[in-house]
């Protein structure tokens, strides 16, 4: 069954049928770009786990046991094509993708200030590989729908959600601007590791909150900077090395814009500074990572001379 199916009649647009198909065309082209993520994709997908966790740190599709050895050498390759793997852990027959993020820590600081899951129609925007949408899994939901604009993060939690069969779980090839399509359609909405790279973070927030259905929550993670004034970062080019960062603001400021965009009972839930034990270097992401972005003599300056990154979490609600 298609996603659009499970989405509320008054959002099944001609519009949003046109785009889906648009974008369904445009992933099956059969360019280079494309290819190197769709061969391993639909190999991936091709084996089904018997055993699939979402309730534990580490995502678990498939035990050891459940494929041999030549088989396993075969999915460890179609794993590597999908390097670097930001977002983990995951288990894949026994193979341990080490991610550079260890996302898990995320989840367990957000898991007790979240609405109930169970039931709801859901969008994670930035998904990546889905690695939340998995642990979202866990909760029953209606559906969970991944907003992601990069092929790679498409195919790859394309092969992981093949491995699993997670009917509840889809994907769209769509960015944060797309969500006008989708008015007053999600119980949930999860703008995480997003909003510091929109040149116009306000208008991101009102067009979350248009998507919300009335009642419905927002829960949005972002880069910091530390302090209590009501300011934001704006680099002249990078922070922390990141291109594309535009507004790098404080809980307070943040707070402000989720306000300024119409949502109630804003709160500031979570903060704590950004570090090397979290975002790392790994076999699976063997590129830069949080400890070649802030200056080797002072940890809290960026290697630009910014203040380093904090990472700030907020919940707010659109009226009912
Ligand atoms: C910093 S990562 C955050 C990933 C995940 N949400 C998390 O919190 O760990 C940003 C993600 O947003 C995706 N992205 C890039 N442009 C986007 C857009 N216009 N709308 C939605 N997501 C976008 C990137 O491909 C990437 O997966």
């Amino acid at each position: 069954m298609e996603y659009l199916d499970l989405l509320p009649e008054h959002v099944r647009t001609d519009a949003l049928t046109a785009l889906h198909a648009q974008r369904q065309r445009w992933v099956n082209q059969d360019k280079k770009g494309f290819l190197r993520y769709r061969r391993p994709s639909e190999a991936l997908a091709a084996f089904h786990a018997a055993r699939v966790d979402c309730c534990s740190d580490t995502v678990i599709l498939g035990d050891t046991d459940e494929i041999d050895e030549g088989l396993r050498q075969q999915v460890r390759q179609h794993l590597l094509a999908f390097k670097p793997w930001r977002k983990g852990p995951f288990s894949v027959f026994g193979i341990d993708v080490d991610a550079e993020w260890r996302s898990n820590r995320k989840w367990q600081r957000l898991l007790p200030f979240l609405p109930d899951l169970k039931g709801r129609t859901i969008a994670d925007i930035g998904c990546n590989n889905g690695y939340y949408m998995f642990r979202m899994a866990a909760h029953r939901p209606r559906l969970v729908l991944g907003f992601e604009p990069s092929v790679q993060h498409y195919y790859c939690f394309r092969a992981l959600n093949g491995i699993a069969a997670i009917k509840e779980l889809a994907i769209d090839l769509l960015g944060v601007e797309h969500l006008p399509l989708f008015p007053a359609c999600f119980d949930v909405i999860f703008l995480m590791g997003v909003i510091y790279h929109r040149p116009s973070p306000i208008d991101t927030l009102r067009d979350v909150f248009t998507a919300l259905v009335p009642g419905g929550t927002v829960i949005v993670e972002s880069q910091a900077i530390p302090g209590d004034d009501p300011v934001a970062l704006f680099p002249e080019t990078t922070y922390a090395k990141a291109p594309g960062v535009y507004f790098v603001p404080t809980a307070t400021c943040l707070r402000h814009w989720m306000v300024k965009a119409g949502f109630e009972a804003v709160e500031t839930f979570g903060s704590h500074p950004m570090s090397s034990s979290e975002q790392r270097r790994t076999e699976w992401m063997d590129f830069e990572s949080y400890s070649d972005f802030i200056r080797p003599d002072d940890p809290q300056t960026t290697i630009e001379g910014y203040p380093a990154p904090h990472r700030v979490f907020l919940r707010g609600r659109k009226k009912g």
